[in-house]
């Protein structure tokens, strides 16, 4: 066992990787590079995280404009907000916790299959690997995917359907501030993210891990989403505050709450704004004790719809600082890139001045 300890990633591909297999021990290939600072720079000021109440978002007028004013600035200052809702954890741990050969009948390299697990990112092939396990699946429109996903646990298709219905709703009402947000007018994507958009559910789990100082759980990356919704059972989850430090940053812990949910702004939201909102970068820390879950709700536009600058949010000023791009072509992206040593999507959209 210990002459895997210096084995290369292609050792750990699904099925046989570290994490599934509870090694005590961390493979050279899961130490993340330095320029990852897993736990320095850590600022623990986490009250400074926004929270929202977005349920005021379907009151009167004037209540609507203050929770619109307050997503404005947590997208400004942050990028990130977090929000109330119930619990859907419980079955995703379930899945998780069943035998090998129930799991393993959704293992997956292709990125474009509608649902797939796998482990770290891109297992046995990124250079440096994570401690994760995944399942990825479509999710709207539900009638379309849920016959594909797990039947065991045998609760899994209605709980996390449910979940993925709510998080839906929940998403449109916040695109529709955000949009309100830009002076685009809360009907700007309703229809394009409404019954055409995509919403994609990672499932993520992330054993403990022997030794959580050397190791991650996701890299430093952005969502490819216009929003992502997450939930988790523990914390582990940090962003990166880009504006503390006289624009420096730092990287923030995101505190648990129960019953609360995440919400981040991701690459398609950077570019639908023309670069005023910023997406989200984070990352996931381990822990050696207890499993953690999360469940990772990316909203964006459909499979080809390209989202691009609005013409309104252009002038002299402000040319046009992004090009157009869809699901499908972040699809393209994560085929050829190594998101574990840094690449971005967003990168490869920024135009340059
Ligand atoms: C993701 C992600 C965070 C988490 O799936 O893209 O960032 O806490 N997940 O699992
Ligand atoms: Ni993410």
């Amino acid at each position: 066992m210990e002459n895997e300890k210096g084995a290369s990633s292609s050792t750990f591909k699904m099925g046989n990787s570290a994490q599934e297999r509870s090694l005590p021990y961390v493979p050279h290939c899961y130490a993340v590079p330095p320029s990852y600072e897993p736990r320095d720079a850590l600022d623990s000021k986490s009250e400074s995280v926004p929270t929202i109440d977005i349920s005021r978002l379907k009151g009167s007028d004037d209540e609507r404009r203050g929770v619109i004013q307050e997503i404005r600035l947590a997208c400004q200052s942050f990028g990130f907000f977090q929000s109330i809702l119930d619990d859907a954890l419980a079955v995703a741990k379930g899945f998780f916790e069943l035998p090998a050969k129930e799991k393993n009948k959704f293992m997956s390299n292709d990125v474009y299959a509608p649902v797939r697990y796998t482990t770290s990112l891109k297992d046995g092939v990124d250079k440096t690997q994570f401690w994760r396990i995944f399942l990825k699946h479509y999710a709207h429109p539900l009638h379309r995917w849920i016959h594909l996903w797990p039947q065991n646990p045998p609760e899994y298709r209605e709980k996390i359907g449910k979940f993925c219905e709510e998080v839906r709703i929940l998403s449109l009402e916040i695109m529709g501030a955000i949009t309100e947000s830009l002076g685009l007018g809360r009907d700007y994507l309703s229809s394009r993210m409404g019954e055409n958009g995509m919403q994609v559910m990672a499932v993520n789990c992330y054993p403990p891990c022997p030794d959580p100082k050397t190791a991650l759980g996701l890299p430093p990356h952005s969502d490819y989403s216009c929003i992502t919704i997450l939930l988790q059972n523990l914390t582990g989850l940090e962003i990166f505050d880009l504006t503390a430090h006289d624009g420096s940053g730092r990287w923030v812990h995101v505190p648990e709450v129960k019953g609360v949910l995440k919400v981040h702004i991701g690459d398609h939201v950077e570019v639908l704004s023309n670069g005023l909102y910023k997406s989200v970068i984070h990352k996931v820390t381990l822990n050696e004790e207890k499993t953690r879950i999360s469940l990772a709700s990316l909203h964006s536009l459909g499979m080809d719809d390209k989202m691009s600058v609005p013409c309104q949010l252009v002038n002299d000023e402000n040319p046009v600082r992004y090009r157009e791009s869809s699901f499908n072509d972040f699809l393209g992206f994560l085929v050829k890139n190594d998101i574990s040593q840094g690449d971005r999507f967003i990168d490869t959209l920024r135009i340059k001045d």
